[in-house]
């Protein structure tokens, strides 16, 4: 079946969710009654008031991971999320994090691999948290050597968790050269995965004022996504959180604020925005566990700001 028509009843309580949720400070739209066929389809949840009232159903058998991108900084503030994390890593243990990129501003000598990175996450490092990097545009193509981004000296490359159908591709958007798009294709075409997720620096959607859509790479990528059933996307680079409305039944995340935030660059007039943050530090975690995928957006100071759950598109 290709169409998901959500319930009466869901549509009772989605219209609930939104009353709920209009109250609060992210911004949120009302999902469509009804979603074209092959469209991934996502059903907000409430959220608590205040802290970590992670939103994740927690089965043993999920993938469980976070996102986080535009990080590198050694401030205060990327160490303040990163306790953050560590605290949604208490009750909740994503076994992975992937990193949409922009992993180190500025210089990158040892020094700053261990200010930048390996001191804020070292409680997660040392729970055995692995983290998957991409390259976004501030970063040495060197990277790839950094044994704690698992990139195996790869500038792209792809990557399959033990439990549940997914396949994870980092890609690296800053050079996305013919070569590169081949072997996504084929890497595309050859797995045989449910959950196909792409993640890399450049958003192809975006209501960010300084950088906004990437219509360039979205040219090349979107009609490969379709093709092959992605149904969400990762990325980063503009400052702040923003989950897009579907934009042809794909749900793109833009998690760029992990050490960086650019207050109050979300367009409100773009019309893509389903919710935002552009007012404080993010990260995401996420669960998959047959053809859904759950997501908690949570911030440095605010907890939990958006939340739902992702049935993907087939
Ligand atoms: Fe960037």
């Amino acid at each position: 079946m290709k169409t998901v028509i959500p319930s009466r009843i869901s549509a009772v309580i989605l219209l609930l969710v939104v009353v709920i949720l209009g109250c609060g400070s992210a911004s949120t739209e009302r999902p469509p009654a009804t979603t074209p066929p092959g469209s991934a389809t996502v059903v907000e949840t409430p959220q608590a008031a205040g802290g970590l009232a992670l939103t994740m159903p927690n089965k043993g058998d999920s993938v469980k991971f976070a996102v986080l991108g535009d990080f590198g900084t050694g401030t205060r503030e990327q160490y303040e999320l990163a306790g953050v994390m560590k605290q949604a890593h208490d009750l909740f243990k994503f076994d992975f994090v992937v990193l949409v990129g922009d992993n180190l501003y500025g210089s990158e000598r040892p020094q700053d691999f261990k200010k930048k990175f390996e001191e804020p996450y070292k409680p997660l490092l040392d729970a055995g948290v692995k983290f998957y990097a991409s390259l976004g545009n501030h970063d040495a193509r060197e990277q790839r050597y950094y044994k704690l981004f698992n990139m195996d000296g790869k500038l792209y490359y792809s990557f399959k968790p033990d439990k549940q159908s997914v396949r994870f591709f980092a890609l690296e958007s800053t050079y996305l050269d013919p070569e590169q798009v081949a072997w996504f294709e084929k890497e595309l075409q050859n797995s045989n995965s449910d959950w196909k997720i792409p993640y890399f620096h450049h958003p192809p959607y975006s209501s960010g004022d300084r950088h906004g859509s990437d219509t360039r790479l979205r040219e090349v990528l979107e009609p490969l996504f379709l093709k092959y059933g992605v149904s969400v996307v990762l990325t980063g680079h503009d400052h702040f959180y923003e989950r897009l409305k579907p934009q042809k039944g794909i749900v793109y995340f833009v998690t760029g604020s992990g050490g960086q935030l650019r207050k109050g660059n979300i367009d409100k007039g773009s019309g893509l925005t389903a919710a935002g943050n552009d007012q404080d530090y993010a990260f995401m975690i996420c669960e998959i566990n047959g053809d859904q995928m759950w997501f908690d957006a949570i911030s440095r100071k605010g907890g939990v700001f958006d939340s739902g759950v992702i049935t993907r598109r087939k």
